[in-house]
């Protein structure tokens, strides 16, 4: 069977991740959860002192970007690969709303997009790929055979991610998830390199009245018919 390359793009929290990884089950793909990685670049800023509140030392993280090696480990009880910076295991690190509320400004940064756009093309190459992120199906894999693009109304993805927070035992207040997730769109969508835009070619989701399961289902029937075609 023919192995497709499958880029998933949208706002932040429209459950990409969620149904990327099932999809990746599924079909037997690798999953690439590009959010990690600049999530991992943000968490080493973090850790180093280059960013605060007011402050971005984006020439000092240019220069470092060297020693950041961002890897994944499959880790079987998960079912999904895990992300280390520089061999650490940081997956429940970079999950905050402190690494959220900076990785948007880590993000616009040239170099490191281009650092982290070649690794992820090279994660990509051999095909049998679910990427999930921002610029997937625009920058890194123009030629994917499926391209999805994924919405939701802010209060929606708020109350989602709000949730997961709670759930997790983080003490947030909602107002500020919600600020976050429109901050964040503005940004993402406003930059100079690589801005979130919908592909061309993408399929657009609105999951906003969606389940998970209405919403699986239908991406996987996509995903069936784009491979079948291809035979
Ligand atoms: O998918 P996420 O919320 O974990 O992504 C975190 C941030 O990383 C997001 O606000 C924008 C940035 N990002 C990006 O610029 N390009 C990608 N391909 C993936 C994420």
């Amino acid at each position: 069977m023919n192995k497709i390359t499958i880029a998933i793009d949208g706002f932040s929290s429209t459950g990409k991740s969620t149904v990327a990884k099932q999809l990746a089950k599924a079909l037997g793909y690798v999953y690439v959860d590009t959010g990690a990685m600049y999530r991992a670049v943000t968490f080493y800023t973090m850790q180093n002192g280059l960013i605060s509140k007011d402050d971005f030392n984006s020439e000092a993280l240019i220069y470092q970007l060297p020693n950041i090696n961002i890897s994944f480990k499959f880790n079987e009880s998960l079912g999904f690969a895990e992300v280390y910076l520089n061999d650490v295991n940081i997956e429940k690190q970079i999950r905050t709303l402190e690494v959220s509320s900076y990785v948007s400004k880590v993000a616009a940064i040239s170099e490191v997009r281009l650092k982290l756009v070649e690794q992820q093309q090279k994660l990509g190459q051999n095909k049998g790929v679910v990427m999930d992120g921002r610029d997937i199906g625009t920058v890194v894999f123009p030629e994917a055979e499926l391209k999805l693009f994924m919405t939701a109304s802010a209060k929606t993805r708020a109350e989602r991610r709000f949730q997961e927070l709670i759930e997790r035992g983080d003490k947030v207040e909602y107002k500020d998830v919600l600020k976050n997730v429109e901050e964040r769109d503005y940004i993402d969508s406003n930059r100079e390199d690589s801005p979130l835009v919908k592909a061309k070619d993408a399929i657009e989701i609105d999951n906003s009245h969606m389940t998970l399961d209405e919403q699986f289902n239908k991406i996987l029937q996509l995903a069936k018919m784009t491979i079948e075609d291809l035979e």
